[in-house]
């Protein structure tokens, strides 16, 4: 068998954990050829790939990032970008395609699919909203670099009494949000399936003052925005794929706080940071469980899947399944955050 693997959309620690993986189980295992694709679906795009043997993927099971580069570009940013992808798939030979990448990737990989591409997806991404698989690889590691950050924030915090509103990553979901203020005791956690108040956020962080507490942690997900009329908010812009780009609502919300709280506050955006360095045990063991059930899949001809985790089990489900919600933080879940804050 021939098969293709790339990498798509935001980095994510535990990329290079599957395609070790692939390499392994594809080459060693069933004798395949593997080759990676540059720069995600531009790589496929404009055949700019290369082989991947044992050689090349040696030593990089806990290194960051993504040996084969990654891109946000899409075959549906092309007018010709299916038949481009599918030219390249006849004339490489290739029997499979495995691209690993987060919603918009694994949207991209249903519509090749559909198109008729031999495709099995391994969805990634630290944000964890995947539908369809109870966990990403990658979201354990950005909630470790997160709650480590907010730990080291609260002595800061408690030395100069002040605020600090901690911006991490999750443009339409609060997973990392919800999970690194659970894990460091966050006094507010702030997610964007829960537009908040500001009267009310001013409230909870006020009667930690009133109790005679000296400093106050918010966390709050990039995306998360107010309710519609409880703050004057600036907008996020359009980045030159059409994704919204935020505003800041850190700095926005410390500015605000500040106000009504008389209390010093800073904002801290962690941004890229979380999505840096080595992956964490937990996946590294999921991402290379995803890569061998590609393989598997592949070469029982499922195509169109997804490998998942369900349970302590990995599972194949559609792809078409897989990217039609994205998994949000359910009301309970934010319940038991937040009778703890
Ligand atoms: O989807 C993963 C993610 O890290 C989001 O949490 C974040 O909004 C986005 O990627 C940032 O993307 P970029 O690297 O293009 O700025």
């Amino acid at each position: 068998m021939r098969i293709g693997v790339l990498t798509s959309g935001g980095d994510c620690p535990g990329l290079n954990a599957v395609i070790r993986s692939v390499v392994h189980r594809a080459v060693v295992d069933h004798g395949d050829e593997v080759i990676g694709f540059h720069d995600g679906w531009k790589g496929l795009l404009e055949a700019d790939y290369r082989k991947l043997d044992l050689d090349a993927v040696s030593g990089i099971l806990a290194l960051g990032g993504t040996i084969l580069g990654s891109s946000r570009v899409q075959p549906a940013h092309l007018r010709d970008g299916v038949e481009r992808a599918r030219g390249h798939v006849a004339d490489l030979g290739l029997d499979a395609i495995i691209p690993i990448g987060g919603e918009g990737t694994l949207k991209a990989a249903n519509l090749l699919s559909e198109a008729g591409l031999p495709i099995v997806g391994v969805p990634k991404t630290i944000d964890n909203d995947i539908a369809s698989t109870d966990v990403t690889f990658g979201f354990d590691t950005a909630v470790g670099v997160a709650t480590e950050a907010l730990d080291r924030l609260k002595t800061t915090a408690e030395s100069h009494q002040r605020v600090l509103i901690v911006e991490v990553m999750g443009r339409h979901t609060g997973w990392i949000a919800l999970h690194s203020g659970m894990a460091a005791g966050a006094h507010a956690i702030v997610v964007p399936e829960r537009p908040f108040d500001i009267d009310e956020l001013t409230k909870l962080v006020g009667k930690r003052f009133q109790a005679g507490k000296k400093f106050a942690i918010v966390v709050v997900a990039e995306g998360a925005k107010p309710r519609e009329g409880s703050m004057q908010f600036e907008q996020g812009v359009k980045d030159i794929y059409g994704h919204e780009r935020f505003a800041g609502v850190a700095t926005q919300l410390a500015g605000e706080l500040e106000q009504r709280l008389s209390k010093e506050a800073r904002p801290v955006i962690l941004g890229h940071v979380q999505r840096g360095g080595t992956p964490t045990a937990y996946d590294r063991v999921l991402a290379t469980r995803f890569g061998w059930h590609a393989v598997e899949a592949a070469h029982r001809g499922e195509f169109g899947m997804m490998t998942a985790l369900r349970g302590t089990d990995i599972a194949m489900v559609p792809l078409a399944e897989a990217v039609e919600t994205l998994k949000t933080v359910p009301a309970d879940r934010y319940a038991e955050a937040e009778c703890v804050l």
